[in-house]
């Protein structure tokens, strides 16, 4: 974890309705005030059967409100006064009767009442479905939920997995972490709205027999915060990942790979469909050029095997020269004379931009420096100089990667 404040001068509604999932409220809670945001409870009362407003009260900071009838309020109008400044009302968990409650407009308790009084224009509707799979499939509750995204709600899952109840299958509620991610994504700006970004990360394995092969240090990091942040500009996202262990961004499709060659070949159908392609990958450059079909043993010889190297293609080269490429960022990892041979790649494989990392500085890090290089001249970021967390880079690539699509013509 770092301290970076996503969230900073944001302001939310964190509604409650009843149901089990009101435990993992309060862990979403925090996590939203961690990241910067200020936030106002509301609970039903269903949800203080499950969990306190003692609990929320605390970590909010914020009193707790349950209810529209409350006097503390100066003008007595809760309702009204919580969402004129909201970015979004969050409802976590959303209960299958506040999702039948929403449908018909109902406002019998506050929570309802403030869903219904928010100004619909500038105050979103975030809904976190939380029920049983049963409650869940219910064709009552698949009608509401049509009906209030048709409204103009969003919403966040339900996932899939095991219940409270024993049972297993669609109603979990997300994970405090992944509503963060996408709360985080749904108020980010949307430069890239409408575009489709493909993304290589990680590096690769070439194998030279069933349990050995040639790979490298890099970690995937800065590929995976690139498709995140793509996603959170609005972009459809598809990560194209060598062998690494790291969760996939929420709301990004991904394609495993191990070797260049299968990296290739998930690429090439897919980039012309794409605006946008980022080659953040450390594609070997050589693999064995025969694969030993089974262990190559030891066996008591003296000397050691020799392998015969043959060339991988250059994936990034190759999508640049279709005819009508997408727009190509490339990555120059070099450990030294990182301008001379980011505008070399530049050139040699006739890219738009190419983004240049000192790459045993970075490896396997979660801070990193970015060199851009393109026709006009050099610009690092962080702009004023340093380093900077992997998910900071991204998003200020992807706002440059955006600006210069705009400049070009493009969406
Ligand atoms: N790249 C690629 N396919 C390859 C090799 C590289 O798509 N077979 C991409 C990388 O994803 C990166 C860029 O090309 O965006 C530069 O990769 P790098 O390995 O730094 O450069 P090379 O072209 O291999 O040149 P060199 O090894 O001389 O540094």
């Amino acid at each position: 974890m770092n301290d970076r404040q996503d969230l900073a001068g944001k302001r939310l509604v964190l509604g409650l309705a009843g149901g089990v999932a009101c435990y993992k409220a309060a862990e979403l809670l925090r996590l939203l005030v961690k990241a910067g945001a200020r936030v106002q409870v509301v609970m039903t009362d269903a949800a203080q059967q499950f969990i306190t407003p003692m609990t929320m009260q605390a970590l909010s900071g914020e009193p707790v409100l349950t209810s529209q009838w409350d006097v503390r309020e100066p003008n007595a109008m809760a309702h009204i006064n919580l969402t004129r400044h909201a970015d979004a009302v969050l409802v976590a968990p959303a209960s299958a009767d506040l999702l039948a409650q929403l449908a018909q407009g109902r406002a019998a308790e506050l929570l309802g009442l403030v869903c219904l009084a928010r100004p619909l224009a500038r105050c979103a509707l975030l809904l976190a479905p939380a029920m049983n799979r049963e409650m869940w499939a219910h064709p009552a509750t698949q009608r509401n939920a049509a009906q209030v995204v048709s409204d103009g709600a969003v919403l966040l899952g339900p996932s899939s997995g095991a219940q409270a109840c024993g049972e297993i299958g669609d109603g979990r509620m997300l994970e405090p972490e992944e509503l963060l991610e996408d709360v985080i994504a749904f108020l980010s700006p949307k430069p890239l709205a409408g575009e489709r970004v493909l993304i290589t990360a990680g590096p690769t394995f070439e194998a030279i027999d069933p349990v050995r092969g040639l790979t490298n240090r890099s970690s995937g990091k800065m590929g995976f915060a690139l498709a995140r942040a793509a996603r959170e500009a609005g972009a459809d996202v598809t990560l194209v990942a060598g062998p690494v262990h790291l969760p996939t961004p929420r709301g990004v499709t991904r394609i495993d790979v191990q070797s260049a060659q299968e990296m290739l070949a998930a690429v090439l159908p897919r980039a012309a469909l794409h605006g946008i392609f980022i080659a953040t990958a450390a594609v070997a450059d050589w693999r064995p050029a025969r694969l030993a079909e089974h262990k190559i043993k030891k066996g008591g010889k003296k000397q050691p095997p020799v392998f015969e190297l043959t060339e991988n293609a250059d994936i990034l080269a190759i999508v640049a020269a279709l005819p009508e490429p997408p727009y190509c960022v490339g990555f120059a990892a070099e450990s030294e004379h990182l301008a001379v041979h980011a505008r070399t790649k530049l050139e040699r494989k006739k890219l738009p931009l190419v983004v240049g990392n000192l790459g045993p500085a970075t490896f396997g890090r979660d801070d990193n420096a970015l060199l851009l290089v393109d026709a006009h001249g050099e610009q690092t970021l962080p702009a004023g100089g340093g380093t900077a967390d992997k998910l900071t880079l991204a998003r200020a690539l992807v706002a440059e990667i955006a600006r210069r699509r705009v400049e070009r013509g493009g969406t």
